[in-house]
């Protein structure tokens, strides 16, 4: 069997060189004589790769010692409940500015835990896209803002960040280590590490040290931030085989270098829109032009029929995984970091081939 052109949301794509190295140290990791998911999370050969992993993570993104780097469980989802649990105090507000299906997520899970001002809320239109600066309507004195950074289902991406008093927080589950950015403006910064960061199952989080120190009292240990930071993600057993492949990842992606990766992710996307923008129609993209993922290209095609049609003859052509979120339908093509160039030049050719026989 050959390796298909991926274009899953996530779990998505890895670099084949990670796979291979894993595969390569698999039974017997370097000097242990077993494999690195059989050995202690408290071993020296355990700390030496999560040690990395965080190093790595730091230096890609220029991570001061102002803030932890956390490698937790739960996924994405158990974040958007313990943000609020942590940095929303009985009496606050926290902003939320509602871009789509994974904003209202995060939303609804801290109206659970307190009040909750929508800042703005496109969450709801079509073409979908992200709110703009200028409409954001803050609370004086909120907990926290949080900003999904990319919207996977709707493709919709913020380019810009607001600038906020109240601490920054981001749902980067889909598009962290796609582009260079200021960790500064933000005080929390989470992940699920199935799209550009690993495999499922680990979940990283950084976050500013002293917001950490919010959370009540009554907060159960596991959920509190705190408890990570005292114990470097190792208050329990973590996640250590995704936490070695998240590792093997900074280092593919330092041996990229992050600047080059964001070039090539905008080249990727760029031939993507230009195909469905100069298919007289045929596609049609879903999200506003000036908010369309890098990650994730969204785009309808005329009828759900035809769509049907596309993605079962692109997979048969091994470009796989292209149907659009169950919650949406259409075509989503996920073209994460891990993506080749390859895989999309061949898309663009099937899109061509396809719209001629079609169209
Ligand atoms: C932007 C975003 N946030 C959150 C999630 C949920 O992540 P998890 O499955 O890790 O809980 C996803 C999953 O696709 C996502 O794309």
């Amino acid at each position: 069997m050959s390796r298909v052109y991926n274009f899953a949301a996530g779990p998505a794509a890895l670099p084949l060189e990670v796979l291979q190295q894993a595969q390569a140290e698999l039974v017997e990791y370097p000097g242990l004589g077993m494999s690195i998911m059989e050995t202690s999370h408290r071993g020296k050969t355990y700390d030496a790769i999560q040690q990395e992993a965080q190093a790595n993570l730091r230096e890609l993104l220029g991570i001061s010692d102002d803030y932890a780097v956390l490698f937790l469980q739960g996924g994405a989802s158990t974040q958007f409940s313990m943000v609020p649990m942590n940095l929303l105090p009985p009496g606050g507000v926290a902003d939320y500015a509602n871009s789509g299906a994974w904003a209202s997520k995060a939303a609804k899970e801290a109206k659970k835990v307190g009040q909750v001002n929508f800042a703005a809320d496109c969450s709801k239109e079509i073409p979908t896209r992200v709110p703009r600066l200028d409409e954001l309507r803050l609370t004086p004195g909120a907990a926290y803002v949080h900003i999904t950074s990319n919207e996977t289902i709707a493709g919709s991406q913020w380019k810009e960040f607001p600038q906020t008093e109240a601490p920054l927080v981001a749902d980067m589950s889909s598009d962290i280590l796609s582009r260079p950015f200021d960790v500064n403006r933000f005080g929390l910064i989470y992940a699920g590490a199935q799209k550009n960061l690993g495999p499922s199952g680990v979940t990283l989080v950084i976050v500013r040290k002293d917001l950490a120190a919010r959370a009540p009292e009554t907060l159960g240990t596991m959920f509190r931030y705190q408890t990570h930071i005292d114990h470097d993600s190792l208050y329990n057993t973590p996640p250590t085989f995704g936490i070695y492949i998240l590792m093997l990842v900074t280092r593919w992606v330092k041996a990229q270098g992050l600047e080059n990766l964001y070039r090539r992710n905008v080249e990727k996307a760029a031939k993507l829109y230009a195909a469905i923008d100069g298919s007289e129609g045929f596609y049609k993209g879903t999200a506003v032009k000036e908010c369309r993922s890098d990650m994730n290209v969204t785009f309808r095609l005329g009828s759900e029929d035809l769509e049907k049609q596309f993605v079962a003859e692109a997979t048969a052509a091994g470009l796989t995984s292209l149907k659009g979120h169950r919650s949406v339908g259409g075509i989503r093509a996920s073209i994460y970091n891990a993506c080749p160039v390859a895989a999309v030049d061949a898309l663009v050719s099937f899109m061509a081939d396809f719209a001629k026989k079609n169209g």
